[in-house]
């Protein structure tokens, strides 16, 4: 058993026992971890760049290890100096052909975003996931890219890794609808554009996360959204930026909701300074605010990537009310905290709805049945469908003993609930968290007590 994590993040296999620290006091976060789709946009960007680009405040996680890792593979070269990483950059085609197959891990928007680099590339690559992202789609990143000139074949299940694929030089331009709500799709026809000798367009329905937008632009690539349709010139080569990585309001959310749920008489205020507050990302800061906490946001800049930070701060408020969630819009600026914030519902007297989430499906797990699992688990009363959850809120949770599922979100909203207990619960195979948030228990410890158990 150990009680202090190591800056290296969580053993691979261990599970969580974690019960509630009553200490009242203010909590002040200096730092969360660097955003994670912003770290790997503004990694691919730079190592297919002219010249050397830092980015600065990257997340390290296992995720973020992985992209690096096959970027490396393909010639590209690194340095890190403390969380900040130099990377020098091999033009649009310089990357060079790989000795053996890519494997991506557990990133979804790295295999996408790579998925496009090598449809670009005059050589044949093949790229492979873990046993989780094998299960999730990749078509509707195929399709588009075989439209464009590359040829993909799949080496496995169709439609999903490990794929090979042989690049086209260069790509041909296309004009293409959203098939899915997703910032990854988008992005991946993006960076596609990239190696196509004309404009490339995107249209959607309703915005999805737009930091490739932001990140391109200032990167000096011609891109522009007008209405629903970004277009992108591609074709041009493009210099290496440095690039400040905004603290990631995905992990930030963990903490919030842990505060959220505190009880009234063991809370003191909340500090978490420089977070990414993008409008297309902060549907949860909307939603928390509308149940009843007191959060505001100060220090509010926007940093030179056009990405705006602030710090949030929040102060004991009024009870927590339920809210209905739904719309595609809103769905999609809090994808990944959906079960965070199903987990926040348990505690408001009221049932809170949350519609048309079925992107949920494709994640990590189909976090619409596990998001429901968990909660079950820990007594709260919780139905779902296809397309939506739906908590009964107001009846304290008891504690549990849960499986995240490999699942680093469903494994960090089940620790948040336990964190609101007592009596210790069980949170099984907590590896995962180290794909987005190694440092997680450290800074859960502050509203709870946790032992790691090391699972032989
Ligand atoms: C991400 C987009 C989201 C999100 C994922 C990261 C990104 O997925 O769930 O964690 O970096 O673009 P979708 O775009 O598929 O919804």
């Amino acid at each position: 058993m150990e009680s202090v994590q190591n800056r290296v993040g969580l053993p691979a296999k261990c599970d969580l026992r974690i019960r509630a620290k009553r200490d009242k006091c203010s909590m002040v976060f200096d730092s969360v971890p660097g955003d994670k789709s912003i770290s790997q946009r503004a990694i691919v960007l730079n190592a297919i760049a002219e010249g050397r680009g830092t980015v600065q405040g990257v997340l390290r996680s296992r995720d973020i290890e992985s992209c690096i890792a096959i970027l490396r593979q393909l010639g590209v070269t690194f340095a890190w100096n403390g969380d900040n990483l130099t990377v020098s950059g091999r033009g649009l085609r310089g990357l060079q052909a790989p000795a053996g197959r890519l494997e991506v891990g557990n990133t979804a928007t790295s295999a996408r975003l790579m998925l496009s680099v090598l449809a670009g590339q005059p050589f044949a690559a093949e790229l492979g996931g873990n046993a989780l992202l094998s299960a999730r789609p990749m078509d509707w990143v195929v399709q588009p890219l075989t439209d464009m000139g590359a040829v993909i074949e799949y080496l496995g299940a169709q439609g999903c890794l490990p794929l090979r694929i042989h690049g086209a030089a260069p790509l041909s331009p296309i004009a293409m609808e959203a098939t899915v709500f997703s910032a990854q799709e988008k992005s991946a026809l993006l960076y596609a554009g990239l190696y196509a000798e004309g404009i490339t367009s995107y249209r959607q329905s309703c915005q999805s996360r737009d930091h490739t937008e932001r990140l391109m632009q200032y990167f000096g690539i011609e891109i522009r959204t007008e209405g629903d349709v970004t277009f992108l010139k591609g074709g041009s080569a493009f210099s290496a930026k440095d690039v400040m990585v905004p603290g990631d309001l995905s992990s930030a959310a963990f903490l919030l909701a842990a505060y959220a749920i505190r009880g009234r008489e063991h809370k003191g205020s909340l500090l978490i300074k420089r977070v990414g507050v993008n409008p297309t990302r902060s549907g949860f800061l909307r939603l928390l605010a509308e149940m009843g906490l007191h959060l505001t946001l100060h220090k509010e800049e926007d940093l030179l990537s056009g990405e705006p930070i602030a710090d949030l701060c929040c102060t004991p408020g009024t009870r927590l009310s339920p809210v209905v969630a739904e719309g595609n819009g809103l769905i999609q600026s809090l994808i990944d905290e959906v079960p965070l914030l199903a987990a926040v519902s348990a505690f408001a007297e009221g049932d809170t709805v949350i519609r048309n989430c079925r992107e949920l499906r494709d994640k990590d797990t189909n976090r619409i049945q596990t998001t429901a699992g968990v909660l079950k688990a820990f007594g709260v009363e919780t139905s779902c469908s296809e397309d939506e959850i739906v908590i009964h809120g107001g009846r304290p949770p008891s504690p549990a003993v849960v499986d995240s599922c490999g699942d680093h979100r469903i494994a960090m909203t089940a620790a948040v609930l336990a964190s609101s207990m007592d009596e210790p619960s069980i949170i099984r195979n907590c590896g995962c968290i180290n794909v987005s948030y190694p440092g997680f228990v450290e800074d859960l410890s502050q509203f709870a007590h946790i032992d790691i158990l090391r699972v032989e």
